[in-house]
């Protein structure tokens, strides 16, 4: 049975939580497998918004299953926080619509502090990460010193895991960052409230899914972040700590690789990026002035602005190729109303030399120069357009050419926030 993948093919940000709403009436079951709540997808249903970071989109649909995978990192506080949300407007009425990895970790109070004291202390060369704790929670996780929800759920089991670490954490708190050490009591009286709360949906996710599969239930998962903030592939180090590519479902779900019926990148219609690192194409003038106001580019997790820039056709073929995408939804083509002209990313110069893919230093990345191709823009709304036909031929041709210089074909093109403000070219549960 078909189940669909959607992998940011940017800096993350490309409107995933619209898409993965939209395509979740065709699922059962939908599932995240990486980041945690660094991520902010934001849906909106009857004019009303709700940002996500750690449920799946799905959510809003009534009577699908959500499934936070073992590839997350969660800090209970939000993840509670956001339930309780989500039910008072009647979501998740049942608690078998919520189902966490008992493998997925655990973001603790010693993670967040320690990402926010380090980023203090790198000053101007701070990465901007989302002061969650996600980093430093995947470190743990690789160190063999996380604690996973498995461990969590047994009280006795849970004490000694965190008598054992906190000592540790607490010395290089307070040693090497210069912050207060944590109470260890403390930690454990908070943690049982949370353990009371959470402990009813935690299961055996990979099963589950296996066992749904084999009954031809249909399944949707749910990247966060985008390809090029990969921990392997994206612009390290300037990256979150995951892998956000293809790959990373399989490993976050416990999913197979074969069991992958279809891949869909997300892009938007040009290009935004929060926190700080290379970002080729970037406008620094009244053009991406103009993109963040019209775009309404603040971030939906820390409401930082969203640094924008043109469409970049390098970025969105490495995700092509590093996720094997086989179709694109393109978000946000209403934003480039009011453009005389538009351009496009197609290469970079380097040195002299022109490029196709991006180098792996940092600082080469930094010295890319964009390689521009100028096509004519559109004056008119976008928002009323449910078919190709009625865009304007300009637009329409803009789509043909970032499908040309990407080498990916479009399967559906947002036009708007709102659920109806879409052009659906191409169901990939179909
Ligand atoms: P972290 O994931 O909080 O460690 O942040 C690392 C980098 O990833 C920073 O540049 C963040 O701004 C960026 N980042 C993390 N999550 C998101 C997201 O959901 N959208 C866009 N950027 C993100």
């Amino acid at each position: 049975m078909p189940v669909v993948l959607v992998v940011g093919a940017q800096w993350g940000d490309e409107g995933k939580g619209k898409v993965v709403d939209l395509l979740t009436e065709h699922a059962d079951i939908v599932a995240r497998y990486q980041g945690g709540n660094n991520a902010g997808h934001t849906v909106v249903v009857d004019g009303h918004k709700t940002i996500l970071h750690l449920v799946p989109s799905g959510v809003l649909h009534p009577g699908k299953v959500c499934i936070i995978g073992n590839g997350v990192v969660i800090d209970p506080a939000v993840l509670i926080t956001e339930i309780d949300e989500l039910r008072q407007r009647g979501f998740l009425s049942q608690d078998e619509l919520l189902k966490i990895s008992d493998r997925a970790h655990l973001i603790m109070p010693y993670h967040r502090a320690i990402d926010l004291a380090r980023e203090r202390l790198r000053g101007e060369g701070r990465i901007g990460t989302t002061g969650r704790g996600i980093g430093p929670t995947y470190e743990d996780k690789m160190a063999r010193i996380g604690i996973r929800f498995a461990d969590f759920c047994d009280e006795a089991v849970f004490a000694d895991v965190l008598r054992g670490i906190i000592e540790e954490k607490n010395s290089y708190l307070h040693a090497m960052l210069k912050e207060k050490a944590l109470d260890f009591a403390a930690i454990l009286a908070e943690y049982a409230v949370f353990r009371d709360r959470l402990a009813r949906y935690v299961t055996d996710t990979s099963v589950y899914l296996h066992e749904a599969l084999a009954q031809s239930k249909r399944v949707l998962l749910e990247g966060a972040q985008g390809t090029m903030l990969d921990v392997d592939h994206g612009t390290y180090p300037y990256v979150t700590s995951s892998n956000t590519v293809a790959g990373g479902a399989c490993s976050g779900t416990g999913m197979a690789p074969n069991r992958i019926s279809a891949v869909i990148g997300i892009a938007k219609a040009y290009t935004t990026r929060v926190g700080s690192g290379p970002f080729p194409t970037e406008l620094l003038d009244e053009l991406g002035a103009k993109l963040r106001q019209d775009g309404d580019e603040y971030g939906a997790t820390t409401g930082r602005p969203r640094r924008c820039g043109w469409f970049d056709a390098v970025v969105v073929r490495t995700a092509v190729r590093l996720s094997g995408i086989s179709g694109l939804a393109l978000t946000k083509l209403d934003v480039l109303t009011g453009f005389k002209t538009i351009r496009i990313c197609t290469a970079y110069e380097f040195e002299g030399r022109r490029l196709h893919d991006f180098p792996a230093s940092a600082a080469a990345i930094r010295g890319l120069q964009p390689v521009y191709e100028e096509v004519p823009g559109w004056q008119e709304p976008l928002h009323g357009a449910r078919s190709l036909a009625d865009l304007p031929a300009n637009a329409r041709a803009y789509i043909r050419r970032l499908e040309e210089a990407t080498g990916a074909p479009m399967i559906m093109v947002s036009v708007g926030a709102g659920r109806n403000e879409t052009i659906l070219l191409r169901n990939p549960f179909e």
